[in-house]
């Protein structure tokens, strides 16, 4: 999913004026309102709050907090019905369970019971309460470790306290980080975890896993297949963004041509403005879905299509950047309702959870990324060095560069069974995912002409054939792992 546009421009870029924001699974709610797509089987749930131990690691902090989950029974089979496990990532817990309607959609047909886990230090499950993002020592249990032995104890809890629960294999689902949780879940705890659908979950977004220009060149990819004219336009606009901004009123013709919440009012406000726009490319990508949607911001079906309709000519200076400001109007301002554009805004005031994931990029997700200007960026290098000194001087705390690799198993995967892993081709993010199978229960699903997690959303009457096809490959390959379980 996930979250803010927090991109490898600004982690890199020579003037950040937030200086090295990590880049999170999804991008940020500028503006956007979220508005839940119905998921059509009048489906509810009940909210419960389990008391979960702050360090399972230790044993000098005996504290617990309140984790939430949310649960579904209606379609269970109470008599030894699978569960289905929703891995929580970086924000609300009801926004995640809203935007997978997949699981909804096929309940029923396995009589699933359907819990959906809150991540820690997201959404309303904060250690610590208002205090949990004060300092480094409240903050020292926001592990992706804790949170599975979250997940872990929560599991335990449910089958132990619910009658007819016992036997329950259990499927963990999810998507994004989320989906790096799933399959991380079964990984670390095979003996409670039946298998795992991870969705667009990028495991090997990690250092010396995957080449650190990869997600640039998807993406760039991504806008190639839709128009080579459209992508050389954006790739122009960069040096005519400076030209621009160095002459005079030039700062000022941007401002009002985009419709700036906050106006530039320096020419070192470029580079982070380039930034800006650089997400928003990132996130077309990510939301490029077949039908109308508001996962990230609301849009028309094929928002890249209708991005490009407006740079189909090859354009140059001032005629290029007003052409340019109907893209970010595209983004930002679908509905109409949207007074200005908020190139500043970071994404703290939304659902996902910011803070948190720009504290989990200083410690675990180290994701380097770069990029050169042959596609439709410019040119960005990964420095480890200034990531974890920003990170040092933000937290006082620093990245572990190999941490995930080591604790995850990295690409060594043939020991791991039961775990699907699906990708949608246009996803930046599937740069860093499986996309080959491992072995026969190590699966990998490709969905080209997908999206960010397309699969895990409920169906649409405009969904392609290839998601259609992913759906249908998934739901049989859980039918044949569930009948070997003794229900
Ligand atoms: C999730 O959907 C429910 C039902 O439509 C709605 O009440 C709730 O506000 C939504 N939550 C979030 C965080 O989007
Ligand atoms: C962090 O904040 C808590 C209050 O929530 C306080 O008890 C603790 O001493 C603080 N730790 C540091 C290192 O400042
Ligand atoms: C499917 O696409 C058609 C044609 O663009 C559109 O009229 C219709 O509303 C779309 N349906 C859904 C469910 O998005
Ligand atoms: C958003 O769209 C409305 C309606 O077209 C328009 O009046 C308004 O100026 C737009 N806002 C921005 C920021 O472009
Ligand atoms: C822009 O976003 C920032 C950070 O999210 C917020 O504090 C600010 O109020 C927003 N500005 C406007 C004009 O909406
Ligand atoms: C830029 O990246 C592309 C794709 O990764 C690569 O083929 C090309 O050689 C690179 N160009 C330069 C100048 O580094």
């Amino acid at each position: 999913m996930i979250f803010f546009l927090i991109s490898a421009f600004l982690m890199c870029g020579v003037e950040s004026w937030r200086p090295n924001r990590p880049i999170s699974l999804l991008p940020p709610l500028r503006q956007g309102k979220l508005v839940q797509a119905p998921l059509g089987n009048g489906f509810s749930y009940t909210t419960y709050f389990f008391n979960q131990r702050i360090d399972h690691f230790g044993f000098a902090n005996g504290g617990t907090f309140k984790q939430r989950y949310l649960v579904s029974d209606q379609f269970w089979n109470h008599n030894g019905g699978p569960i289905f496990f929703y891995t929580g990532n970086e924000g609300d817990i009801e926004w995640f369970t809203n935007n997978t309607g997949f699981m909804w959609d096929i309940a029923p047909d396995f009589r699933a019971l359907l819990v959906f886990a809150e991540h820690r230090y997201y959404g309303q499950s904060l250690p610590f309460g208002s205090a949990t993002y004060q300092n480094v020592s409240n903050l020292n249990y926001l592990t992706s470790e804790q949170a599975l032995a979250d997940f872990a104890e929560l599991v335990q809890f449910i089958k132990v306290n619910t009658p007819g629960a016992a036997n329950s294999p259990v499927i963990a689902f999810g998507g994004s980080y989320g989906g790096m949780l799933a399959a991380w879940f079964r990984i670390r705890y095979p003996n409670i975890i039946y298998g795992a659908l991870a969705a667009s979950a990028p495991i090997w977004q990690f250092t010396g896993l995957t080449p650190c220009n990869a997600f640039y060149e998807t993406t760039s990819n991504t806008w190639l297949q839709t128009s080579k004219i459209c992508v050389a336009n954006v790739q122009q606009s960069y040096q005519t963004l400076e030209i621009i901004a160095s002459q005079a009123g030039g700062l000022n013709f941007i401002s009002s041509t985009f419709k700036l919440c906050t106006p530039l009012v320096s020419t070192t406000d470029i580079e982070p403005f380039k930034a800006f726009l650089a997400d928003m490319y990132v996130n077309f990508a990510m939301v490029d879905y077949p039908y109308a949607a508001n996962f990230m911001a609301e849009l028309p079906a094929w928002p890249i299509q209708v991005a490009c309709s407006y740079l189909a000519e090859p354009l140059k200076g001032e005629a290029l950047l007003t052409a340019l400001s109907q893209v970010t109007n595209l983004y930002f301002n679908y509905t109409g309702e949207t007074k200005c554009v908020n190139w500043t805004d970071d994404g703290s005031t939304g659902s996902l959870g910011y803070q948190g994931w720009d504290y989990q990029s200083c410690t675990e997700m180290v994701m380097p990324m770069c990029s050169n200007s042959s596609g439709m960026f410019y040119d960005v290098t990964w420095d480890f060095q200034k990531v974890s000194d920003d990170c040092y001087s933000r937290y006082k705390v620093r990245p572990r560069e190999n941490w995930i690799t080591l604790e995850y198993w990295g690409k060594l995967l043939n020991g791991v069974s039961r775990i699907i892993f699906s990708n949608g081709l246009l996803d930046p993010w599937s740069s860093g995912g499986v996309l080959q199978s491992i072995s026969d229960s190590v699966i990998a699903i490709q969905i080209p002409q997908g999206a960010h997690h397309l699969d895990l959303r409920t169906h649409n009457d405009n969904d392609t054939r290839a998601v259609r096809g992913a759906r249908e490959q998934e739901t049989n390959i859980l039918r044949n792992w569930l009948k070997f379980n003794p229900v």
